[in-house]
């Protein structure tokens, strides 16, 4: 009996298991220097979990130039649901995280965590409002998507796969592995053509990105859509793709990162007290209903 996962399989319990993983990859410089450590992130020098192999498994094998061409044609359309800005966190939130209840934050809270850390720092507002909405693409969860093609390190299709990449060794399984133009270094592409003529795997940031991209200012725009690239903002391994611009506006995508990583508390915004600035914000940038 072949005992291999399907592509629909859920490996992580939830999605901050990803996180959480990324944590222990990219640990917190301030935290080692302060040791504050595992009172800080949980699972912070804990092995590796097979949930998150097996997660890497199913994204590397599946993520291919056809699958990403085919789900920017399906969701891309913006057809599938509208709603106020403020349902849309709501509906945010019905992913539940069932894995550890007593000690994870919903999703809306890691997103105020994010953007209240950002302003405390005196950030732009449009910054804040990216911290805001960075993971809003989760729900691609609840369009029923499976988890490897929503979270997870994104990285260039379509042309060779680094091995900078965590877990290089699952790519063997991909069928653009052995095609011979995407197999290539630039593969589709043209040398320093600049990301925005770049597919990169399907999932959350350019979802997210296609939402907000006539709303944001540009740096906040490369944020939202590069956030999960760490082959690139952590690892540089696709400076051959980058145009001298990408390099610019990833000064802002590595100043967001940390609070994205780094952020993460378990004392819980206080949504109430919050909720008139925010609404202000949101206000000001966004039209008053999302589509999905
Ligand atoms: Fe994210
Ligand atoms: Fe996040």
């Amino acid at each position: 009996m072949n005992t291999v996962l399907s592509a629909n399989a859920t490996p992580l319990a939830s999605l901050d298991e990803w996180e959480e993983d990324l944590l222990n990859r990219y640990p917190d410089p301030e935290s080692i220097v302060q040791g504050k450590k595992t009172e800080e992130f949980r699972n912070y020098e804990a092995p590796v979990r097979d949930t998150v192999k097996e997660f890497y498994r199913l994204n590397h094998t599946y993520q291919t130039y056809d699958f990403v061409t085919k789900k920017r044609e399906e969701f891309l359309k913006f057809d599938k649901k509208e709603m106020p800005v403020w349902d849309a966190f709501d509906f945010l939130n019905e992913l539940v995280d069932d894995s550890d209840p007593d000690t994870d934050l919903d999703q809306l809270q890691h997103l105020l965590q994010t953007s209240e850390a950002i302003r405390a720092d005196g950030h732009p507002e449009w910054m804040v409002l990216a911290g805001l909405f960075h993971d809003m693409g989760k729900v691609l969860c609840l369009f029923g998507e499976p988890q490897w093609a929503v979270v997870g390190d994104t990285f260039p299709v379509g042309c060779a796969y680094s091995d900078k990449i965590v877990y290089p060794e699952y790519f063997v399984n991909n069928p653009d592995y052995n095609n011979e133009v995407y197999s290539t270094k630039y593969g589709v592409y043209e040398p320093n053509c600049g990301l925005d003529n770049v597919h990169l795997s399907w999932g959350h940031d350019e979802y997210v990105y296609q939402m907000m991209k006539d709303h944001l200012p540009e740096p906040a725009l490369y944020m939202l859509r590069y956030h999960s690239f760490y082959p690139q903002h952590r690892e540089h391994a696709y400076d051959h793709l980058m145009s001298a611009h990408d390099h610019e506006m990833f000064k802002w995508v590595n100043l967001f990162n940390p609070y994205d990583l780094y952020s993460k508390s378990a004392t819980p915004p206080n949504w109430k007290e919050l909720r008139p600035y925010y609404e202000g914000l949101v206000a000001k940038y966004l039209p008053s209903t999302l589509k999905f």
